[in-house]
């Protein structure tokens, strides 16, 4: 080999390991090398910053992945060794890091094995979630804060409503002691079945609201029944509607189990409801109809008023953060867009629609199949 051929292949290997070094350290993924015994020998900028310690306090050993992870994770850590061992390969897992300023940070890993001069290590991918778990706590203040609003702006009516119920049964107690010492065997009757009646009102009021008392701050999904949402928003709405003097309809041929969180799912009924009952508070025909059905894998709901609409050139804002045409103590123009991201979140669709003389806004979600999963 001459001399010239020797140095080009030289200057050739050079370039390449600059350029897997360039590669290395320009990462904006956390990339480390560690032994199989959990020391670390190589980190590169975007994983020492994740774990907030300058190369020569982490490399050549002076750190081990077990220092640096919290116990808690001690049954996944053996899980994914378990999985290194068998297939070479471990993760994408979630887990955190005990960062030199004693704070956690929470990131997704995964690595394999590799050989290096005979000895078995192992490489990984770190990403950092940071800013992924902000946006994340984001959504949900901004959920939990519309539905405070929501709740601010019901309290009056549903108090109103549940204060109806309780009049009537008070009515008929201080009737029934009469009745029962006349031997009134009709008016005692009657009595009974009017308290029943206006027990189950007041009952179908909470039940509404102790779903939406229940945080929202988890966005844990569950197996959650269509129908008994949908009744519980129109217990809740029932203040307004009633006040409103509204015609409502109700058609609910749903059998459907959505997956989900129960919560947010009430927070979008109730958000296209008051919607709606704000539409037809001026109109001329002041109907309002909520309907469900299944339709094949998908259960859509309907909630359609009698109101003038949407302007046109309104249509394009409707989903914006802050878009609103009332007051500002009448609306924070959030509804709509939270509602849809929560829609989304449960891989659904929020839509509307013009159709004869109704605004017809329309939820459709996916059916769970009897097994639990998501069809
Ligand atoms: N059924 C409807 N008929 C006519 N306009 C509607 C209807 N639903 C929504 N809109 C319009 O869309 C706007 C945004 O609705 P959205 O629910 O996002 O906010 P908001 O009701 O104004 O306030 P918030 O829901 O935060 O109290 C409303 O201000 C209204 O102009
Ligand atoms: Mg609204």
């Amino acid at each position: 080999m001459s001399r010239g051929s020797e140095n080009s292949q030289y200057a050739a290997l050079l370039a390449q390991e600059r350029f897997v070094r360039a590669f290395f350290e320009e990462s904006s993924v956390g990339l480390n090398l560690c032994r199989m015994d959990g020391h670390w020998l190589e980190s590169n900028r975007a994983f020492l910053d994740i774990i907030g310690y300058a190369a020569d306090e982490a490399d050549d050993g002076k750190l081990t992945y077990w220092q640096l992870t919290p116990r808690k994770y001690d049954a996944q850590e053996a899980e994914q060794l378990a999985r290194l061992s068998a297939t070479g390969k471990y993760g994408p897992y979630e887990k955190e890091f005990i960062r030199k300023d004693g704070s956690l940070v929470p990131v997704r890993l995964n690595g394999f094995v590799i050989e290096v001069g005979g000895e078995k290590m192992i490489w990984s991918f770190i990403e950092d979630l940071s800013s992924q778990r902000e946006l994340e706590t984001e959504r949900l203040k901004a959920i939990h804060g519309s539905k405070l609003a929501a709740l601010g702006e019901m309290a009056a009516s549903i108090a109103h409503e549940i204060n109806t119920p309780l009049a009537i049964i008070s009515a008929f107690a201080f009737t029934l002691p009469g009745s029962i010492a006349a031997g009134d065997q009709a008016l005692i009757t009657e009595a009974l079945t009017e308290i029943q009646r206006a027990v189950e009102r007041a009952g179908a009021i909470t039940a509404g609201l102790r779903r939406l008392s229940r945080g929202t701050a988890k966005s844990a999904f569950e197996p959650v029944e269509l129908k008994t949402v949908i009744t519980e928003a129109m217990g809740l709405a029932a203040a307004r509607t009633r006040a409103e003097g509204l015609v409502l309809e109700l058609d609910l041929k749903t059998t459907a189990m959505v997956q989900g969180n129960g919560v947010q799912l009430l927070q979008v009924l109730l958000n296209l409801v008051n919607n709606a009952v704000d539409a037809v508070k001026g109109a001329a025909i002041r109907q309002l109809a909520v309907r469900a059905r299944d339709e094949g894998a998908f259960a859509e709901v309907i909630v359609e008023d009698t109101g003038p609409g949407i302007a046109p050139e309104h249509a394009g804002r409707l989903f914006d953060r802050f878009f609103t045409t009332k007051e500002p103590d009448e609306g924070t123009g959030l509804g709509l867009s939270i509602s849809r991201d929560i829609v989304q979140s449960m891989h659904g669709t929020l839509t509307w629609d013009r159709v004869g003389d109704r605004t017809r806004f329309m939820v459709r979600l996916p059916r769970m199949t009897p097994a639990g999963a998501p069809s």
